[in-house]
């Protein structure tokens, strides 16, 4: 027996420091194990518990692994360090190669890697793909909102998804192409449901679950798709077939835009509108200065660009029709008066407010 391995033979404090990681690990184990993830995020789809599951699975052999690579490396740190009374240039043992040990550490995180990789791969690919049955609808990403279409609903809804609980959904997600401009990646996230699938233009994917359990959940762009990126939300709304059933009946009986009495306008309040809503895309400046959208300091009022709306003049009426109905054109793209949030109110106070600038 050599030298070397007398001086290292590990002692009593290392099975003491083994037992005690095992121990700290075993505790936090059951932590993961008990944990009520659904308590800290609601699991509000079926996809939600699977990824949960996958979650806990990794989560819950990750933790002895780094309790004892951690654990022993600070044992050894501390237990082996360099006394003061050894030269400087002492250099430690040259021990290496412990055959056993070696096997050991590659085959378990092997074989708990391969394990992870069959549970995920039973798991996962069923929400990525469409499903027989399920109610079909499709999400599409604009700057900066969500447009849904529903069969059967000749309008879209904007920023609010209605689902019925129990029901399985198939969503085909994409984003806008309307043209080079506007086609830019958004994402459709909802941590409840733990979906998170990038919406990219001219490509469709369809992301297939069931809602089970009611309430109102966000849903968030976490692509950064421009100015308005931070802004761009929308809610989920979770409801039961009947309360579906009678929402989808208003909406589908909802006959385009209300009616906008433009005489009624504020222009301080049309103001305000201004700064909240349009300015992420508009300047009230001459309409050569984009920033998304045209300059609209001289809508009303532009020598350089007689012809403004439609090859007419401006007129407050064709201008609360573009921002009731949206924009869509060589321009680029403008969401229409619900996706901004705007009541008719609101667009009224706007054309007062427009006809005010540059008098
Ligand atoms: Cu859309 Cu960020």
């Amino acid at each position: 027996m050599s030298e070397d391995k007398r001086r290292f033979t590990l002692d009593r404090s290392f099975w003491t420091v083994t037992i005690a990681l095992g121990l700290i690990s075993a505790v936090l184990m059951a932590l993961v194990k008990f944990m009520p993830l659904d308590r800290v995020l609601p699991e509000a789809a079926d996809s939600a518990q699977s990824i949960d599951y996958l979650f806990k699975f990794m989560t819950f052999f990750s933790i002895p692994i780094m309790v004892y690579v951690y654990g022993f490396a600070l044992y050894f740190i501390f237990r082996y360090r360099r006394r003061h009374d050894q030269p400087m240039t002492d250099v430690g043992s040259g021990i290496h190669d412990h055959k056993g040990l070696e096997f050991w550490w590659t085959m378990v995180p092997a074989v708990l890697m391969l394990t992870l990789g069959i549970l995920s791969y039973l798991e996962i690919p069923k929400y990525y793909q469409a499903k027989a049955g399920a109610v079909t609808l499709e999400a599409i990403g604009h700057k900066w909102f969500y447009e849904f279409r529903y069969p059967g609903l000749k309008n879209s809804v904007y920023n609010e998804l209605h689902l019925p609980v129990g029901v399985p959904v198939t969503i085909d997600v994409t984003a806008a192409e309307a043209n080079e401009r506007d086609a830019v990646i958004h994402s459709f996230w909802v941590p409840e449901f733990r979906v998170k699938q990038d919406m990219v233009p001219g490509l469709v994917v369809p992301l297939t679950f069931t809602p089970i359990r009611q309430g109102t959940y966000p849903l968030v762009c976490t692509e950064f798709c421009g100015v308005g990126h931070s802004a761009m939300r929308a809610a989920v709304v979770i409801q039961s077939r009947s309360d579906f059933d009678a929402w989808y009946k208003k909406t589908a009986a909802a006959s385009g835009h209300p009616t906008v009495a433009l005489s009624a306008g504020n222009a301080a309040g049309g103001q305000q509108i201004f700064a909240q809503k349009c300015t992420a895309c508009h300047n009230a400046a001459p309409f050569d200065q984009r920033k998304v959208g045209p300059g609209l300091g001289n809508l009303f009022h532009d020598p350089a660009h007689p012809k403004l709306v439609d090859g007419k003049p401006a007129n407050a009426k064709d201008v609360a029709e573009i921002i009731s109905q949206g924009f869509r054109g060589d321009m680029g793209m403008m969401p229409n008066m619900q996706a901004n949030g705007l009541s008719a109110k609101d667009v009224a106070n706007l054309i007062a407010y427009l006809q005010t600038l540059h008098k």
